[in-house]
């Protein structure tokens, strides 16, 4: 039967977070990464299009967003841990996609930073870490993270799924050319505390629909009466 067709996901409410953060340096440069946000928006298009309410949180990006969601842009790692506390209260799954950044600059600059020495240093604070915290609630929905390794990615993988009290981890090796960052295509991993599923490279598309239909399988299974 089509995923898509049997509307499983009805009734829930899906928080996504998509795209890379942006940390100022000054009022003109920023520290971020790679990420396009197609991988977070192909999963907000794919539990839509399966029944799901979303709600999509997403750092700056040039992509548009699927039609029917409610779409919160934002820049900044503290942005978006913001905004997804506030909207975590009605989601009864959060999806971590985003690329979000480790550190912020401590002192932002309030001017353009100007050239002078051959050598200068940024001081860094780590940001709040948003799928933990909200990993913390007590009121807690179904939490799905992902992590994006170069090396050791299982190991590395399950170790943010324990640390970070995850109910699923979605790894995704981006050492690998033609998948992760920016591309169109992709393969994850997905591990739970007990179990393990290869979603074998394709589009984003496809990948996203797998791994949304393997996300309510376990959500299903949790809450079941
Ligand atoms: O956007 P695309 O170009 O399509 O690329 C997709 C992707 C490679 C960005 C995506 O598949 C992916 O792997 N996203 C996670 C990227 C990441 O930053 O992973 P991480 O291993 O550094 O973080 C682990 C988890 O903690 C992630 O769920 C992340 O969203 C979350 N996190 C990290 C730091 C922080 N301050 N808050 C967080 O919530």
């Amino acid at each position: 039967s089509d995923f898509f067709v049997e509307k499983h996901l009805a009734g829930q409410h899906w928080l996504i977070t998509a795209g890379p953060t942006r940390e100022a340096i000054d009022p003109v440069r920023y520290i971020s990464n790679h990420s396009s946000g197609k991988m977070g928006y192909a999963i907000a298009h794919a539990a839509l299009r399966a029944g799901a309410k979303v709600t999509l949180i997403s750092g700056p990006v040039t992509i548009t967003p699927p039609v029917g969601c409610h779409i919160i842009n934002v820049e900044s790692a503290a942005e978006m841990h913001q905004q997804a506390l506030e909207h975590v209260k009605e989601a009864t799954t959060f999806v971590a996609c985003a690329a979000v950044a480790d550190y912020r600059v401590a002192n932002v600059a309030q001017e353009k930073i100007k050239k002078s020495n051959d050598a200068m240093q940024l001081d860094l604070i780590k940001n709040h870490d948003i799928v933990a915290d909200i990993a913390q609630l007590a009121d807690k929905p179904f939490i799905v993270g992902f992590a994006a390794e170069t090396q050791n990615v299982e190991q590395y993988a399950r170790g943010k799924l324990m640390r970070k009290n995850l109910d699923l981890i979605a790894a995704n090796d981006v050492a690998k050319a033609g998948q992760g960052f920016n591309s169109d295509d992709n393969a994850l991993t997905l591990f739970s505390a007990v179990d393990k599923t290869e979603i074998p490279l394709a589009s984003k598309h496809i990948v996203a629909k797998k791994l949304v239909s393997l996300i309510n399988e376990h959500y299903q299974q949790r809450y079941r009466t």
